[in-house]
């Protein structure tokens, strides 16, 4: 640990006003406390209370928590329910009129859909998928663009008990083969094209080479909605477009009472081995987690406009656009483009034309905005924002600073929300009617959540250092299992130095007042943009590479996005022999790493070595790989190095 320093430093606090304080949910700091207190006392009656009022129950549940066979954590066991029950049915008698989704288009042409429409269209495609034959506990890989579409995708698979596992739609063929063949999927949802950016990007050739990648036989069908005017490839056999699937279906769809375990979704995330990873939900305790953290963080009110920017891809876009509005009952803006398109203005173009009250956003997006245009905010009404919100990596102090006063009208409080796929919902995160806020942490844990920081030998530490973030307790959202490996989710989240605690993956540490700074990963994933990527899954992309004989990839601050990808690569052949060559090969291999993975881990720069710096044990040296990546002098003991010379190599390599 001795390496985690923390770079942030911050006095400036900010207390929520007394008006904000006066309408939240969690009203004032004793409120908060008395929350955190009865979950003290009576851990599981704290739980079980929230989920009878919180959740709607086909069959009630008479036991909260089972963990006589931890880690296999069971919450609510015997209770039923459906997700998407509680998600559109529940609000039906009360205002099916109300605007579920305002969609904006990447043109800029807005869909607004009330809930009794999406119920009917989750309850058509619902039919649908089981006209298929598609049914409880079969899996649905779901690789759409942000849509309305993609939302009724995965309401209609939770409608019928099936297992939705959603790809990102800038993730390669390769990568998408990979998670259909782990989930063995009977069906795949995709659309002929995304529109971003002013440009229309064919989104079903991936899903076509993927199936020609082999081990896909359990594929029966593939779903294609039609998003653009595009030529699309046809294979009669499977293939059936969304509009026919839906046509003449009813729109009445008795839901699947499913137990409170069954699984609602696999999402893969990157780990540091191996390959990604099925992180698996269920269905009650991740429901639950998801609306309890959208009253007490997002201080949810019925006449909010909320809009999480998070593609449906990520677990930000599950929890927060799938799921935990709707299961509100709120209103949520939903956008297919990016935030540059037609140029930088466009978010808060886009807060002013739909009068959003909570906005929730990445501090990689913030930061670019800023670069782009800091002074663009000013020219909108934002005057209805009340809430903003940050997610995926630490949000840098300049950053919050920036977002609060030119965004929030230094009127919003910011909720600096710290969790992971795994954790299905916030876990740290200032309930902002009730703790002061500081730039750059995300303060306290939720009530019932009982975050720590331990050492490595699992005991707890306060002081300024910090260690390990671990969760002491589980919790009813928390993560079930690897798919298809549960040796990998015990070793991996529970390991026996923690004694029984999760283990995160993040170091942190705890100020004055107790408030968490995360400080980064502990394991060898890299933060991209706010997107998880393991760096031996970079390897082993380059490795892949006819070219190249060893590859090691290690992280370095990126002003914009958090962390950048450096590639140190040795090439089969010799070294590149000019500035040129280097290049052109480095293009090369960041284009290979693309259609291997997807964009987003291409390798921002790439270095050739005729080596590694290695141990005499050959153990490559990465924390020297990552000094030269930030191009600092090597002050650490290299006496262990078995071949010192290439330390200059590397660093006097062409980029
Ligand atoms: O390192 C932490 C960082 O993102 C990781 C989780 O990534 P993922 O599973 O992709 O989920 C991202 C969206 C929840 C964490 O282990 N992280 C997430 N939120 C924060 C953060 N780091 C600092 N501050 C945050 N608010």
């Amino acid at each position: 640990m001795s390496d985690i320093q923390s770079v942030m430093h911050e006095n400036r606090v900010f207390t929520p006003s007394a008006d904000f304080v006066k309408q939240a949910n969690v009203s004032g700091m004793e409120a908060y406390q008395a929350l955190c207190a009865e979950a003290s006392k009576d851990y599981t009656g704290f739980w079980g209370r929230l989920a009878r009022e919180t959740l709607q129950w086909k069959k009630p549940f008479t036991k909260t928590l089972d963990d006589s066979n931890a880690p296999f954590y069971k919450w609510f066991e015997d209770g039923e329910l459906n997700v998407s029950y509680n998600c559109l049915d529940a609000h039906l008698a009360a205002s099916a009129d109300k605007t579920a989704i305002i969609f904006e288009a990447d043109d800029g042409v807005v869909t607004k859909i009330n809930y009794r429409d999406l119920h009917a269209r989750v309850c058509q495609f619902a039919n649908g998928l089981k006209s298929r034959g598609i049914k409880k506990g079969d899996r649905v890989v779901i690789y759409m663009p942000m849509s309305i579409e993609a939302v009724v995708a995965m309401q209609g698979c939770a409608r019928i008990g099936a297992i939705h596992s959603v790809v990102f739609g800038g993730f390669s063929s390769k990568s998408l083969h990979e998670r259909i063949t782990d989930a063995k999927a009977s069906a795949v949802i995709t659309a002929d094209a995304q529109m971003r950016g002013g440009r229309t990007m064919p989104l079903k050739p991936a899903v076509d080479e993927a199936l020609t990648l082999g081990g896909c036989e359990s594929v029966h069908t593939v779903i294609v909605y039609q998003r653009a005017a595009c030529d699309t490839a046809w294979d009669a056999s499977n293939n059936i477009w969304w509009h026919d699937l839906v046509a003449g279906q009813e729109s009445v769809c008795e839901p699947e009472w499913v137990g409170a375990e069954h699984p609602l979704f696999i999402l893969y995330t990157s780990g540091s081995t191996g390959s990604p990873k099925g992180v698996q939900h269920s269905s009650a305790g991740y429901l639950l987690g998801a609306m309890i953290s959208m009253q007490w963080v997002f201080d949810y009110k019925a006449s909010d406009i909320f809009w999480c920017t998070a593609d449906v891809g990520w677990i930000t876009g599950h929890s927060y656009v799938a799921y935990g509005p709707l299961a509100m009952g709120g209103t949520q803006v939903i956008f297919e483009g990016v935030p540059t398109y037609p140029d930088a203005g466009r978010f808060w173009k886009m807060i002013q034309d739909h009068k959003v009250t909570t906005f929730y956003t990445a501090p990689t997006a913030i930061r670019s905005l800023i670069k782009l245009g800091g002074e663009l905010p000013k020219q909108y009404d934002l005057s209805s924002l009340r809430l903003l919100g940050s997610v995926g990596e630490p949000i840098n102090p300049e950053a919050w600073m920036w977002y609060y006063n030119t965004v929030g009208g230094a009127r919003c409080p910011i909720v600096d929300t710290w969790w992971q796929t795994e954790t299905g919902c916030h876990m740290i995160a200032p309930l902002p009617g009730a703790m002061p806020i500081k730039p750059g942490t995300c303060t306290l844990p939720l009530p019932g959540i009982m975050a720590t920081i331990v050492n490595e030998a699992g005991d707890e530490v306060f002081d300024q250092h910090g260690g390990f973030l671990v969760i002491k307790k589980p919790f009813p959202s928390q993560i079930r299992t690897i798919w298809g490996d549960p040796e990998r989710y015990k070793k991996g989240y529970f390991p026996e130095e923690m004694h029984g605690a999760y283990l995160a993956g993040d170091s942190a540490h705890r100020d004055e007042d107790g408030y968490f700074w995360i400080m980064g990963r502990i394991d060898d994933v890299l933060n991209v943009s706010g997107h998880r990527l393991g760096t031996m899954e970079i390897e082993s992309a380059l490795a892949s590479n006819p070219l190249v004989a060893e590859a090691a990839i290690v992280g370095r601050p990126h002003e914009i996005k958090g962390e950048a990808v450096v590639a140190f690569v040795v090439l089969k052949g010799a070294r590149p022999e000019t500035p040129e060559k280097a290049r052109e090969i480095a293009e090369i291999l960041r284009n290979w790493v693309a259609k291997e993975i997807g964009p987003i881990a291409k390798p921002d720069e790439i270095r050739f070595g005729e080596n590694l710096p290695k141990t005499r044990s050959g153990k490559i040296m990465r924390r020297l790989l990552r000094a030269i990546a930030k191009g600092e002098e090597i002050t650490q003991d290299v006496s262990t190095l078995e071949n010192p010379a290439i330390l200059d190599q590397l660093k006097n390599a062409v980029r």
